[in-house]
């Protein structure tokens, strides 16, 4: 295979140095057998207090999973260690201690020997925060906890019994101490130097040129550092290295290094990218990986292929707009036999308008024609009271332009879902997070911000390139992010909605928490019910969507406020700690979910993300970005992109349109998939679908290659059923009882098993 290599910079080009190496791997771990109690007591931070009684608890994993669900407030953890001065035998610079404590939801303090020696998010008040202390965004539960000390420094107790105390805070959803590493070893050469793999993502050119820009800084400010850069290229299926080049590397103190290195390889086969620092006095190296994108979604064919969901919902009277979303060699014609009275279809773009009167039930025979052949498929249309019979599919502003969303950027994105193609893939709603509100005028009539100079006109573009537009609000009086809320002014502002065209309702708890502080079940419901009346007056098909992080357990009076989905839990980040303990908590509302009534794990971190106006690319690996779609498309969940649709590079195009895996999530049954088995190191969840086959993930954990086990009889199936590999779009011959996968780490192997006839 032809190689390609590239390097720029202020450095020499040595091609295959050979770089003896040692890692820095002096460290006491401190990842077992931590102590834990509920509540606050400033005793419990002195090495004297007896903590015997105590629980123990896995430091890795939130509390939540660990006996204590539901748990808010104070806690306190306690860890008692030996700090042994030969710590500072094998590092390279000796003269400060580090103590790394994973990551902590929502903040914390640490103390060592009774000493404070970190505090970390928002200041920890002496008593329970009052409603006015609360905010969300003072968290810092997505921050690594890295606590460094000078080796003088005197709460060191060297050669002897340390204690750490650590008194976290957690005001709502995961709480405590989470993630990983626990340990504390000597600064070491990774605090002294950066290897960054994370500034800009690969790039993929054609089939196969794959472009890496990354840099290395030198963190120090007097030191100056040499040492020698490999890097490298390896095959994750059998650890073959298929690029390599060494270079020597002479850093000034501060000094931040860009590269760019372009390689070929085979961008459907899974690769790792490896950087590695060798200092050149001491022989300590550090390594940095990233895992090369791998494309998997085959192109879609010429020929027409209909992708827009089996079956529509509709209210008497409400205006109807579905667009019949297909792929295929320009340009389509779209036909529709046995289309209903009140509706018309426009032969040139696919969009089905007008409205039906009556409730009921209609097959709709469409097809898509072009020069190289046509395609059909039946659309169900049921006229009645629930909407949004296949999970919404689309866009929302939040995660990636928070609250400096404008008219502009939606216009852009709702620009770039039809020029990407996304919409010919079922992809609908442009979604309006927080950020657009006014005051209410003296009318009670919700102004928009200079942002959004005129609404309606917005709405109607977004609707005339065939797409939908949604809002958002809260119960409360004030948003999450301070603007406008809906309190007081329900009824007005769903009728100004319905005025403006809007088809999409977000409606988010916020400052309702101001109102109902520690909310029965009846006041949970109660301002959901005050909008869903609202709302129904409204001559307006409005998805009803409510925020309120999962509270009370929502997926089990959702569908009684009305709402068409609900938020099951606080908000997701673009980090494998999020995704995974969201993703894999979500079956325990699996039993609630049906067509219009869906369970939402939050909206996609893919792509360019960064909750505004700054943006980076997702922290999510691929694997990690294949689990994500997979399992939400499992779990039936909402997919709303959250990233800048006008930045979406090939992989992530590619990933969010892969029809069959799409199709699984808009199986027309609506039926939820359920956990299968669980274990530290892998998840199986199934779904069933319409015609009677199964839908099967298969997800890795951990950060090793796993060869997954699934039996047969726990997913009801027996004999021999044929098996699809999914994101592939292969079939992969017969099975029966028994069959096992390699899942790449962190990854997943998405499968149906249909019948074998
Ligand atoms: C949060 C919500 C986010 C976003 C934000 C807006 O409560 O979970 O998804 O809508 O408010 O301020």
């Amino acid at each position: 295979m032809k190689k390609l290599f590239i390097l720029t910079g202020i450095v020499t080009l040595i091609l295959m140095i050979s770089c003896n190496r040692t890692n820095e791997t002096n460290a006491v771990m401190l990842d077992k057998g931590w102590k834990f109690k509920t509540g606050d007591d400033p005793a419990w931070a002195t090495p004297a207090f007896d903590d015997a009684s105590w629980a123990t608890i896995d430091p890795k994993k939130i509390w939540e999973d660990q006996g204590y669900n539901g748990y808010n407030g104070f806690a306190w953890y306690r860890y008692k260690t030996l700090i042994p001065n030969s710590l500072k035998d094998q590092t390279s610079i000796s003269d400060s201690l580090k103590i790394l404590l994973g990551k902590i939801d929502d903040c914390d303090q640490v103390f060592l020997n009774g000493e404070l020696i970190g505090v970390n998010g928002r200041t920890i008040y002496s008593q329970s925060p009052s409603s006015q202390d609360f905010t969300r965004e003072q968290g810092k539960w997505y921050l690594e906890r890295r606590y460094i000390l000078a080796a003088n420094d005197p709460r060191i107790h060297w050669d002897q019994e340390n204690l750490i105390a650590v008194r976290s805070y957690d005001q709502g959803g995961a709480g405590g101490m989470f993630s990983k590493p626990f340990e504390i070893s000597m600064t070491g050469l990774s605090d002294r130097l950066k290897i960054d793999l994370t500034s800009s993502p690969f790039a993929i050119s054609g089939d196969s040129l794959v472009t890496k820009n990354f840099s290395i800084v030198n963190l120090t400010g007097k030191e100056q550092l040499q040492g020698e850069l490999v890097v490298e290229a390896l095959h994750c299926n059998n650890g073959i290295r298929f690029f390599s080049a060494c270079s020597r590397v002479d850093l000034a103190p501060h000094l931040k290094i860009d590269k760019s290195v372009s390689f070929s390889e085979d961008i459907a086969s899974p690769a790792m990218f490896k950087v590695t620092f060798t200092e050149s006095n001491t022989r300590k190296s550090i390594t940095a990986k990233a895992e090369i994108p791998y494309i998997l979604t085959p192109k879609p064919p010429l020929t027409p292929r209909i992708n827009s969901a089996k079956v529509f919902g509709v209210r008497p009277w409400s205006p109807f707009l579905f667009k019949v979303a297909a792929t295929g060699q320009p340009p389509l014609k779209y036909k529709a036999a046995d289309l209903p009275e009140g509706l018309t279809l426009n032969p040139e773009n696919g969009l089905i308008t007008g409205s039906l009167k009556k409730k009921g039930e209609y097959i709709v025979k469409l097809t898509v024609e072009n020069q190289q052949g046509y395609a059909d498929r039946d659309l169900k249309i049921i006229v009645g009271d629930i909407i949004s019979l296949t999970p919404p599919m689309g866009w929302n502003s939040w995660n990636c332009w928070g609250l400096s969303v404008s008219d502009k950027k939606v216009r852009q994105s709702a620009n770039a879902m039809k020029s990407t193609g996304l919409i010919d893939h079922g992809w609908t709603y442009i979604n309006i997070d927080d950020g657009w509100e006014d005051t209410h005028d003296k009318n009670g009539n919700i102004l928009t911000n200079a942002k959004f100079p005129n609404m309606p006109a917005l709405c109607s573009y977004v609707h005339s390139l065939g797409l939908k537009i949604g809002i958002y609000s809260s119960p409360g009086p004030k948003t999450c992010g301070g603007y406008e809320g809906s309190y007081g002014f329900e009824a007005k502002d769903a009728m100004n909605y319905a005025s403006w065209g809007i088809d999409y309702l977000k409606y988010d708890w916020c400052s309702y928490g101001n109102i109902a502080p520690n909310p029965t079940p009846e006041q949970l419901k109660k301002p959901y019910k005050e909008m869903k009346h609202a709302l129904r007056k409204a001559n307006r098909d409005i998805h009803y969507s409510l925020c309120q992080y999962g509270m009370g357990d929502v997926w089990s009076w959702g569908a009684e406020v009305d709402g068409n989905s609900w938020r099951t839990t606080g908000d997701i980040e673009d980090t494998w700690e999020s995704l995974s303990t969201i993703g894999f908590s979500q079956g325990k509302c699996s039993p609630w979910s049906a067509p219009g009534r869906w369970n939402d794990p939050d909206m996609l971190t893919v792509g360019w993300v960064g909750w505004g106006p700054a943006l980076h690319y997702t922290r999510l690996t691929p694997s990690e970005q294949y689990t994500h779609i997979s399992l939400w498309s499992l779990l039936a969940a909402p997919l709303l992109i959250g990233c800048d649709l006008e930045q979406l590079d090939a992989f992530t195009l590619n990933l969010l349109t892969n029809d069959e895996v799409l199709a699984i999530n808009q199986d027309p049954m609506g039926k939820q998939a359920m956990q299968i088995r669980t274990s530290d190191d892998y998840e199986i969840w199934a779904r069933d679908l319409e015609d009677g086959s199964k839908a099967i993930g298969l997800f890795n954990k951990t950060e090793k290659p796993l060869n997954v086990p699934v039996e047969m009889t726990d997913v009801q199936l027996e004999g021999k059923w044929l098996l699809r590999d999914v994101w592939t779009q292969c079939d992969l011959g017969k099975v029966r009882g028994h069959f096992e996968m390699k899942v790449l780490p962190h990854g997943v192997r998405l499968v149906i098993l249909r019948q074998n006839q």
